[in-house]
């Protein structure tokens, strides 16, 4: 008698286990660096991952039923980290360019981006890059603001690994100017009221990086992209994040 109850239990959990496994969606590992506000950063208090790119990455994994993993690497690590299958995919504010797509693919861009100059609020002088030569300039390492004013003869560029570090440094007198992406200086100089920063000098578009020949993950990504625009969800998650 107590054979058999024992039995029925193990076949009725062997069912639920079964059926839950059935259920468990696949994992999408997103590799970011998580130095970047708006678009990625860490709430200092909970350790929790947010901003907009965080959102959008959920909201793609949602609408193509996979569970969103984020893994924090060091920005100049995540297409190495990419390219060694420590993750799926990149999301990171990363601007679409030509030296990029020799190594990885870009899925359908998904925002609008530029570099601004950030300089100290009293200072008049600097509009332009070419205002920038003869003078120290803060990038993040391997940044299209790094590209940017490493292309000027005669700028000296500061290379810092963390975004923050980067504009921490106008701040402290140590470079005349920061290079950096336009959303990321608003942000940062709402908070510190002593820098302002200038027009865009390029334009750019963030896309997810994907490593090459990955084309049913592209595919998926993309159709991903395409739903959560279509949904208005994309319009929310914006609004949610940056100002007009
Ligand atoms: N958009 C710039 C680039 O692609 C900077 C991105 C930096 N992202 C970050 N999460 N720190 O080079």
């Amino acid at each position: 008698m107590k054979k058999t109850w024992f039995g029925l239990l193990c076949m009725a959990l062997i069912l639920v286990l079964g059926a839950t496994a059935a259920m468990a969606k696949p994992v999408l590992k997103v590799g970011t660096s998580a130095d970047f506000p708006p678009f990625e950063f860490q709430d200092e208090k909970t350790g929790e991952y947010l901003g907009f790119d965080i959102d959008l990455i959920n909201a793609i994994g949602e609408a193509v039923a996979m569970d969103v993993e984020i893994v924090n690497t060091a920005w100049d690590g995540l297409i190495p980290g990419l390219l060694t299958g420590n993750f799926d995919c990149i999301i990171s504010a990363m601007t679409i360019t030509e030296d990029r797509l020799k190594a990885v693919d870009f899925s359908d861009p998904y925002f609008s981006a530029s570099q601004v100059i950030v300089t100290k609020l009293e200072d008049t002088s600097i509009k332009t890059l070419e205002d920038l030569v003869g003078k120290q300039v803060s990038v993040q390492i391997g940044t299209t603001g790094d590209l940017e004013v490493s292309e000027v003869d005669g700028i000296i560029v500061k290379r810092f690994n963390l975004a923050p570090d980067a504009i921490q440094e106008v701040r402290n007198g140590g470079v005349a100017a920061c290079v950096i992406d336009l959303a990321v200086a608003e942000e940062i100089s709402q908070q510190y009221k002593d820098i302002k920063y200038g027009e865009p000098i390029t334009t750019e578009e963030y896309g997810i990086a994907i490593r090459k020949g990955n084309s049913q993950l592209l595919e998926k990504i993309n159709k991903g992209i395409a739903e959560v625009k279509a949904s208005g969800q994309y319009d929310e998650i914006y609004a949610k994040w940056l100002k007009d």
